[in-house]
C-alpha cells in the first residue's frame, strides 16, 4: 500500500511533477516519502520519514533540473517506517520506486545475499533492485528487468530508473495499480489518476503482466513474455478541480457536503420514472442471466461492507432473493458455496481492494456470475467483474469514505428495484421507491442546516473514551458505519450493535460515562428503539437519537436530538448516515487529529 509516481519528458520539470504527485497520493500512506531524480552527470535520492511536506522541506531548493524521476509515499508493510526503508531503493546503478508485496523477497534476498549483495533496508521492495541490478551484469537494462520478472512472486507496480540510461523509465504492473498520463512531449505515470489529471487527461491503463518502457518521446507497452501489446488511450473526466478542497477545512467535510451532488450523480439518466425500473447500462449484458440469479453474496472491505449490509435487507425484501453479505477477507479464504445461480456483488470505491479483487476472482473460479459496484473507472475490480455499475462519485480522497457510501446505497436502491422489477414488484411499487430516491439529495441538504447542532454535540461528546452505535431492521448496518466512523476519525472505541441484542450482554457497559447514539426513525420498529433508549436511561447511559423530523416524544427521554427528514423505511440508511459523518467529523477536529489521513490507516488497501 504505497502510492507511487514516475516523470520522464523534456521539460526539465520532474522534482515538482513528482512532488506534486505524492502530495496528491499521500492518502494511500504516509509513513515517508521519497524521490530520485538524474541527468546526465549525477542522481540526486531524498528521503524523509513521515508525509510528504517533511520531504519536500528537505529537497528545498537543492533538487536539480531534471527530466526523469522516481517518487514514492509508504505504507509500511515490512520493516518500520524510517529513512533505511523510505523508498526509493537502490542496488548499484539500479533505482525503482515499489507499491505492493513481494511475497518470495527472503528467499531471493537469502540467494542473492550468498552473491555478495549487501541490503540496507528491512523492505521486501529493495530485494527486486538488487536482482535487476544481479541480471544487469549480464544483460541490458530492459533484459535485466524481464528476467528478474520471472523469478519475482507477488504484487507489484515498479517504476525503474538506471544510472547509465537517463532517457529511459520502465513500468511494470502485476496486481499493484499503475495508470500512465500521456502528455505533450512527457509522461507522468502513478497509482492512480490523482497525480496525473492536473497534467492530462489522456491516460493509459496497464493491465497486470505489462511492462512499459518509456522515453521522453515515446513509449511501447509489452507483456512480460515480450508480446508487443496496443494500448488504447482513454480520456478522463475527472477535473483537477474536483481533485482539490474547493474551500472546505478538509476533504472528508467537502466530501461530506458534495452528497447530494454524488447521489444526484449516481442516479442520473438510470431512472425510467414511466416504468417504474431502473436502467443500468453495465448491466445489460448480463441482464438475461440476472433473471436467473437465485442468489446474491456481496463482498467487500470497511465502509463498503457496511454499504453491503444495507444492501442485503433491500434485495431480500424487495427483490425477494436471497442474499449475504461477507467481508471479502473472509470469502477468500473459506470454501464459499457459490455457483451459476450465485451473482457474487464486489463493491468497493477503489477497486483496488487486495481482499476484494481475491474475493472476485475466487468467485468467479467457481462459476458465479461477479458484479461490481465502483467508482474508480477501469479501477481493476471494474475490469475484472463481468458486468457492473459505476458510482461515478468523483475522486474521494479523505481516507474515511463518505460520500462513496452514499452513492453506493443509491445504487444498491436501483438495483434492487432492478432486480426487483424483474420478478415479482409491482409497478406502483417501483414508481413509490424510485421517486422518493430522486428526492434523497434535497433531504440531505436539509440535513445540512442542522450542522451547528451537529458540532455542538459532537463537541460534547468526544470527551468519552467509549460509545455504542445502535440500530435496527435497515439502520443496524447504519450503527456500525457510524461506530467505523467515529473509530476512524476521532479514536473514540465505538460498537456498532443491533439496538435488540444490546440487551444480551453489551447492556453490561452502560453507565453514566458510556453514551449510546441510538438510530430512531420513524419506521417499523420505532416502538422497539424507543424501548431501547428507556433501557439505557434506566441504566444512567446517555443517549444521543438520530430521529425523524416530528417525533417530539424522543426529546423528554434523549439527552440530544438530531432529526431527519422523513423517507421511506429502506431509505432512511442514506438519511441516517449523513448527521454520524458530521458527528465523526466534528469529534476529531474537536480532538485536534488529522481527519483526513487518520493514524494507521490508508485509503485503498491493496495488500492482504
Ligand atoms: C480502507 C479504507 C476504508 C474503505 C475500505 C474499503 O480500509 O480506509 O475507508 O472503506 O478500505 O475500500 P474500497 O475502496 O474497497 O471501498
Amino acid at each position: 500500500m504505497c502510492g507511487i509516481v514516475g516523470y520522464i519528458g523534456k521539460n526539465n520539470r520532474a522534482g515538482e511533477v513528482l512532488l506534486d504527485g505524492l502530495k496528491r497520493l499521500e492518502y494511500r500512506g504516509y509513513d515517508s516519502a521519497g524521490m530520485c531524480v538524474m541527468d546526465e552527470d549525477r542522481q540526486q535520492t531524498f528521503k524523509a520519514i513521515g508525509k510528504v511536506s517533511m520531504l519536500e522541506k528537505k529537497i528545498a531548493k537543492s533538487c536539480v533540473e531534471s527530466n526523469i524521476g522516481i517518487a514514492h509515499t509508504r505504507w509500511a508493510t515490512h520493516g518500520k517506517p524510517s529513512i533505511k526503508n523510505a523508498h526509493p531503493h537502490t542496488s548499484g546503478k539500479i533505482h525503482l520506486v515499489h507499491n505492493g508485496i513481494i511475497e518470495n523477497y527472503q528467499q531471493l534476498k537469502q540467494d542473492l545475499a550468498n552473491k555478495g549483495h549487501k541490503f540496507y533496508s528491512q523492505t521486501d521492495s529493495e530485494v527486486v533492485a538488487h536482482l535487476i541490478d544481479e541480471y544487469n551484469k549480464k544483460y541490458d537494462f530492459e533484459d535485466s528487468v524481464t528476467h528478474a520478472l520471472t523469478e519475482v512472486r507477488g504484487a507489484y507496480a515498479l517504476v525503474i530508473l538506471h544510472e547509465d540510461e537517463p532517457q529511459k523509465m520502465i513500468v511494470v504492473r502485476n496486481s499493484s495499480p499503475l495508470v500512465i498520463g500521456v502528455a505533450d512531449s512527457e509522461f507522468i505515470v502513478a497509482s492512480d489518476a490523482s497525480a496525473i489529471i492536473q497534467h492530462t487527461s489522456r491516460v493509459v491503463y496497464l493491465d497486470d503482466g505489462e511492462i512499459a518502457v518509456m522515453t521522453p518521446d515515446t513509449y511501447y507497452v509489452k507483456t512480460f513474455s515480450g508480446k508487443n501489446k496496443r494500448k488504447k488511450e482513454q480520456i478522463l473526466d475527472w477535473n483537477d478541480e474536483q481533485a482539490k478542497k474547493e474551500g472546505y477545512a478538509h476533504f472528508m467535510l467537502k466530501e461530506i457536503f458534495e452528497q447530494p451532488e454524488s447521489v444526484s450523480d449516481a442516479l442520473r439518466g438510470r431512472i425510467i420514472a414511466k416504468d417504474g425500473m431502473a436502467k443500468l447500462g453495465g448491466l445489460t449484458e448480463v441482464e438475461k442471466q440476472l433473471r436467473t440469479i437465485e442468489r446474491i453474496v456481496i463482498v467487500s472491505c470497511g465502509t463498503s461492507y457496511c454499504a453491503g449490509l444495507v444492501g442485503e435487507y433491500m434485495l431480500e425484501e424487495y427483490a425477494g432473493i436471497p442474499t449475504e453479505v461477507e467481508y471479502a477477507s473472509e470469502f477468500r479464504y473459506r470454501k464459499p458455496l457459490v455457483d451459476k445461480k450465485t451473482a457474487v456483488l464486489a463493491i468497493s470505491q477503489s477497486g483496488e481492494t487486495a481482499d476484494t479483487l481475491a474475493a472476485i476472482r475466487e468467485a468467479k473460479n467457481k462459476g458465479a456470475l461477479t458484479l461490481g459496484i465502483v467508482n474508480a473507472v477501469s479501477s481493476t475490480i471494474a475490469r475484472e467483474t463481468d458486468a457492473g455499475v459505476y458510482n461515478h462519485a468523483g475522486p474521494e480522497i479523505a481516507v474515511a469514505s463518505t460520500k462513496a457510501f452514499t452513492s453506493q446505497l443509491s445504487i444498491l436502491v436501483l438495483l434492487t428495484v432492478f432486480l426487483g422489477r424483474q420478478r415479482n414488484m409491482s409497478l406502483t411499487m417501483g414508481k413509490r421507491i424510485l421517486s422518493e430516491l430522486q428526492r434523497i439529495p434535497k433531504k440531505i441538504d436539509q440535513i445540512f442546516e442542522g450542522e451547528k447542532d451537529i458540532k455542538r454535540i459532537a463537541k460534547k461528546y468526544s470527551k468519552y473514551d467509549s460509545m455504542f452505535y445502535l440500530g435496527r431492521k435497515y439502520n443496524f448496518p447504519i450503527a456500525v458505519e457510524g461506530a467505523l466512523k467515529i473509530k476512524e476519525i476521532s479514536y473514540i472505541h465505538a460498537e456498532g450493535y443491533p439496538s435488540g441484542e444490546m440487551k444480551h450482554g453489551p447492556i453490561a457497559l452502560i453507565d453514566k460515562d458510556f453514551p449510546s447514539v441510538v438510530l430512531a426513525p420513524k419506521d417499523s420498529v420505532y416502538e422497539k428503539t424507543i424501548s431501547t433508549i428507556e433501557e439505557i436511561k434506566a441504566r444512567s447511559g446517555k443517549v444521543v437519537a438520530i430521529a425523524t423530523v416530528g417525533s417530539k416524544d424522543i426529546e423528554n427521554i434523549a439527552n440530544d436530538v438530531i432529526y431527519i427528514p422523513k423517507t421511506l423505511e429502506m431509505l432512511t440508511p442514506l438519511l441516517m448516515v449523513i448527521p454520524l459523518q458530521l458527528l465523526a467529523y466534528y469529534a476529531g477536529v474537536t480532538k485536534g487529529y488529522d481527519v483526513d489521513q487518520p493514524r494507521n490507516l490508508a485509503k485503498s488497501v491493496t495488500v492482504e
